[in-house]
């Protein structure tokens, strides 16, 4: 283990998670098998926390496919209300009950393609953590603005208002993924050093918000072309602590190539 690592484990209890967001792909039978594939390896990586997000209407089918494995199931998006007349929407409490334990939240493609707001997000996030659900919350910026200099100021703007009103106690309970949206399905990764200074930024604001205790407890996944080849180097950074891998958690062999980066 190296020396980062090492301070890593004895400094904190941040275990890696690596988590699949197969966005809007595959069809019931692949989905299925992707997931069984995954579970059927998941036991050769007890070091890490692991989960796949499927889409909605396959998660029932994914549930079943992970019983008994230790990989989480996680779903893409929630709404915020508990149920009414909200037509397509799917409430927190019906995830829980098809035995969701993750929510993937704030998502690039929701923010820009959706047009999801940070007030919106924050909406989610409450009423995911009431229903005991662990939000993964994404923040990121564009190339545009980390070309203007705003990488710092998007993030705390997304921060403050993404995960606002939160107690201490739900704020260890969320995890961050950092995605600068450049770096998504773009086959462009961030480099180790552009995503760790984002973490640690990260981590300040936590720090400046709550305490100490409470940033070095959350955990801050960095996502966009994660793979294999890329994925120990990235995962090897002081404030790294996951992945929330797209493309590559297609294939079983590079999701679990990429979890396999998280020990070394
Ligand atoms: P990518 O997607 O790994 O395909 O870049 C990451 C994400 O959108 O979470």
């Amino acid at each position: 283990m190296g020396r980062k690592n090492y301070l890593k484990e004895v400094l904190s209890v941040r275990r890696p998670f690596i988590a699949g967001n197969w966005k809007m792909n595959l069809n019931r039978r692949q989905a299925v098998e992707l997931a069984q594939a995954v579970a059927a390896r998941a036991a050769e990586f007890p070091h890490a926390d692991l989960a796949v997000c499927p889409p909605s209407v396959y998660l029932d089918a994914v549930g079943q496919a992970l019983a008994g494995s230790r990989v989480g199931l996680g779903a893409q998006n929630v709404y915020h209300e508990a149920s009414g007349a909200f037509t397509g929407e799917v409430s927190a409490a019906m995830l829980v009950d098809l035995g969701c334990r993750y929510c993937i939240l704030g998502h690039s493609e929701r923010r820009h393609i959706l047009g999801e707001t940070d007030e919106q997000i924050n909406r989610k996030l409450l009423a995911a953590l009431g229903a005991g659900l662990t939000p993964i919350v994404c923040v990121g910026e564009l190339l545009s603005e980390r070309e203007a200099g705003q990488t710092a100021a998007v993030i705390r703007r997304q921060f403050d208002g993404s995960l606002a009103k939160l107690s201490e106690p739900q704020m260890r309970g969320v995890v961050i993924a950092y995605e600068p949206v450049w770096a998504i399905g773009t086959g462009k990764v961030a480099t180790p050093e552009q995503a760790q200074e984002v973490h640690l930024d990260l981590r300040k604001l936590i720090e400046a918000r709550y305490n100490s205790g409470t940033a070095q407890a959350v955990r801050i996944q960095y996502g966009g072309s994660v793979k294999p080849s890329n994925a120990a180097e990235l995962l090897s950074q002081p404030d790294i602590d996951g992945a929330l891998v797209g493309g590559a958690s297609l294939k079983a062999d590079d999701f679990l190539g990429i979890v396999a980066g998280a020990s070394n």
